[in-house]
């Protein structure tokens, strides 16, 4: 098949590991025989120096005459909370512009790396859990207010908006263990309460064969890493659903490793790893692309439906893990490291093989 792929390196390690991922695609091109586009363009910091706009006009055409966008990371000490244009601002505008509302970040401990977890191998061990994260509504887009004593970031949310991400959860649920538990603090937030309602309607009425089970924030993050395996589908909002994320991806050793697609209606979706640009590294070679290439496996199956070909990138990831083949942030201890280029070298190796 033909593709139209944009690729939005983005800042610090983000183009290293969108450098892996693009050969990883090219090579699955070549090999299932596709055709696919693959376009860079400037997204986040270094747009904002180029262009002074974190998302300008020609980055977001090229993503919208896309089949899907992959992003690398944004966001560096230079363009701090306290610069004039920040780049954060542009990866919403780009999540809210695409329509992509669904964010879904699985969190799947692979064998090999049982160690690499800072948590106990018998709690991490066979974890695999599917985060779906409200991405376009929630505190994140309400009004914004500054005055000298005072600053006020508004939270909503609507019936709609919490019923469309509800089925994308209950959908995702019922191919896998058909459990959902859905995270808010409805014991403090009317935006919560109305959470509980609205997803536990959807899921009763729409969803017969998917439970849902409703927890505080609070309660959530320490289950998380006490009991991580009792849970499925998680669903949650924004503000949420990006912290717990990043609590998440300590199951699986390293915040490196996890992947996640954002879906809206249609079938683009923009796929990102779910680190940041880690400026304390960038330009070093280290950074392990791995979160990067398994996106772009989510890419060719959530908006090409190419399932085969995303089965053979994950196949190969963990195999080239298993292997051996590991980025200082997943060696052993004590245990060699690979730079990222080796890393993408080694899943190359693997892909071929198969
Ligand atoms: C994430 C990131 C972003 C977010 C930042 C960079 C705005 O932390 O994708 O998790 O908070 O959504
Ligand atoms: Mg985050």
């Amino acid at each position: 098949m033909k593709a139209k792929i944009a690729a939005l390196g983005g800042d610090g390690i983000g183009p290293e590991v969108v450098a892996q991922a693009v050969r990883v695609l090219e090579a699955t091109a070549r090999l299932f025989d596709h055709e696919f586009t693959i376009t860079p363009l400037d997204f986040g910091g270094v747009a904002i120096d180029a262009h002074g706009d974190g998302l300008p006009p020609h980055t977001l055409r090229g993503c919208l005459e896309s089949d899907g966008v992959l992003l690398g990371a944004i966001g560096g000490p230079k363009w701090g909370p306290t610069a004039p244009v920040r780049p954060e601002p542009a990866l919403l505008r780009l999540r809210s512009e695409l329509g992509v509302y669904a964010n879904l970040r699985p969190v799947k401990v692979l064998g090999a790396l049982r160690d690499a977890s800072v948590l106990k191998p018998e709690i991490v061990e066979g974890v695999d859990l599917l985060f779906v994260r409200e991405l376009t509504g929630g505190i994140y887009f309400g009004r914004k207010q500054r005055s000298d004593d005072r600053a006020t970031d508004e939270c909503a949310y609507t019936v709609a908006e919490v019923e469309r991400i509800t089925r994308v959860a209950g959908r995702l649920a019922s191919a896998r263990r058909r459990r959902i538990v859905q995270i808010d603090k409805s014991n403090v937030l009317e935006t919560s309460r109305l959470w509980r309602e609205v997803s536990e309607r959807v899921i009763k009425t729409e969803f017969p064969g998917v439970s849902i089970e409703h927890m505080f924030v609070d309660a959530a993050a320490m289950h998380l890493i006490r009991r991580p395996r009792d849970f499925d589908v998680l669903l949650t909002e924004n503000l949420f659903g990006d912290i717990l994320t990043d609590e998440a991806a300590m199951l699986a050793g390293s915040l490196g490793v996890l992947p996640s697609a954002s879906l809206g209606e249609g079938r683009r979706g923009l796929y990102e790893p779910i680190h940041g640009s880690a400026p304390d590294i960038a330009g070093r070679g280290i950074a392990n692309p791995c979160g990067t290439i398994l996106s772009a496996a989510l890419l060719l199956r959530h908006s090409l439906g190419l399932e085969a070909e995303a089965a053979a990138i994950e196949a190969a990831v963990e195999a080239a893990i298993a292997a051996g083949a590991r980025t200082a942030d997943i060696a052993a201890t004590g245990g060699a490291s690979v730079g990222t280029i080796a890393m993408g070298d080694a899943v190359l190796a693997q892909l071929r093989r198969r």
